[in-house]
């Protein structure tokens, strides 16, 4: 039987007697825009965060984008922020025209080298943008002191890590601004693009939803250059309807996490969880030597796999000219030893024996 990375069908079928009726509903209801369901969710989603502004928008690079915006970054400007990531982390700072420094990853935990950030400050750092790589929370404290000391802004890319816990706080609610994404494969996930900024500072909010808003405070007055940033009613319906169901699913992420581990254990390096934070496993992703006999193996066994990240950023062509000079070692090898693993919710407990089998087999 295959194996997907993740198995939307099943969680579909789990919840397609709620999330049917309720999208015709909307449908009908035909306020496609602005609709209750985009501010209920926001109201939702601010209370499931602990934070006072859960601002909604088209996706999480967009999040991205207009929190850069919002604190003001502009050309010139550095950001420091993990070459091991999606490219929108750092893409956004070029959006913006500034320049994002990378800083090398710790080898266990795949998140930034907290003993590396300090050094990468220059009198043009404006914002530091650590991500939660993969569900797991980057240790924020020392960060936020740092940004406390150099007066920075502390923006978390939450992408991957919405419903973890740090230090008695939700993903996102830690920094200053937190930016998370509804794409399809994320934890809390929609059925299409989706994205949200959470602050517990009224002025950034101000800022965050004139930004959204193409710049708009008052109908067709555009005092900013702004986006069309918005989240739709029927992916609002969804994620209402899924964020009631994220603790159970994340708690399934992790009993899974923790099987994997132990059927593993020996064959290949398994994901080291520091206990800094509670890490919900947005990937389970393994390091081997042999990765590339593994995935070969799994793949000729019908089960899916992937490697995230294949090509660290500062190697990416886009970023040739600006940081072909950059050497990163511990990031350039775990983009070589690194494999991500099913994970879904809905895995089964013989699925994930099939997997550790395969694995062992060719480790
Ligand atoms: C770490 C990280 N940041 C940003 C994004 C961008 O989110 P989106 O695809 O919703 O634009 C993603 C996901 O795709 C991501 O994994």
């Amino acid at each position: 039987m295959n194996i997907p990375m993740l198995d939307l069908k099943a969680e579909y079928a789990l919840l397609k007697d709620e999330i049917e009726p309720a999208v015709c509903a909307a449908l009908a209801a035909c306020q496609y825009i602005g609709g209750p369901n985009v501010k209920a969710f926001e109201a939702e989603a601010a209370a499931y965060a602990g934070v006072k502004h859960a601002i909604s928008c088209a996706s999480g690079t967009d999040a991205l984008l207009i929190a850069l915006r919002a604190i003001g970054l502009q050309a010139g400007d550095e950001v420091i922020t993990t070459p091991f990531t999606f490219v929108a982390t750092a893409s956004t700072v070029v959006m913006c025209g500034a320049t994002p420094v990378f800083v090398d990853i710790d080898p266990r935990t795949f998140n930034l080298d907290l003993a590396q950030v300090e050094a990468a400050i220059t009198p043009k750092t404006q914002a530091i943008v650590p991500v939660h790589i993969f569900g797991q929370p980057v240790d924020l404290a020392p960060l936020k002191a740092l940004c406390a000391k150099h007066n920075l802004k502390l923006i978390e890319d939450s992408a991957q890590s919405f419903g973890a816990d740090y230090d008695g706080r939700k993903s996102g609610a830690y920094g200053d601004i937190g930016c998370t994404s509804f794409y399809p494969s994320k934890n809390l996930s929609t059925f299409g693009d989706g994205g949200l900024i959470l602050t517990d500072n009224d002025k950034l909010a101000a800022e965050l939803r004139v930004l959204a808003s193409h710049g708009s405070r008052i109908r067709y007055h555009h005092h900013v250059l702004g986006y069309n940033s918005r989240l739709d009613e029927i992916q609002a319906v969804i994620l209402r309807i899924k964020l009631k169901r994220l603790d159970d699913f994340n708690a399934r992420r992790i009993a899974i996490a923790d099987f994997y581990n132990r059927l593993l254990d020996g064959a290949v390096e398994t994901p080291y969880a520091d206990g800094k934070g509670r890490h919900v496993y947005h990937q389970y992703t393994i390091l081997s030597d042999r990765r590339d006999v593994i995935q070969k193996a799994l793949t000729e066994a019908g089960i899916a796999c992937a490697v995230y990240y294949p090509v660290p950023l500062h190697q990416q062509e886009m970023f040739a000219a600006t940081h072909g000079h950059v050497r990163l070692p511990v990031t350039e090898r775990t983009a070589q030893r690194c494999l991500s693993l099913p994970i879904s919710p809905m895995l089964q407990d013989a699925q994930i024996e099939q997997v550790a089998k395969v694995i062992k087999s060719a480790a």
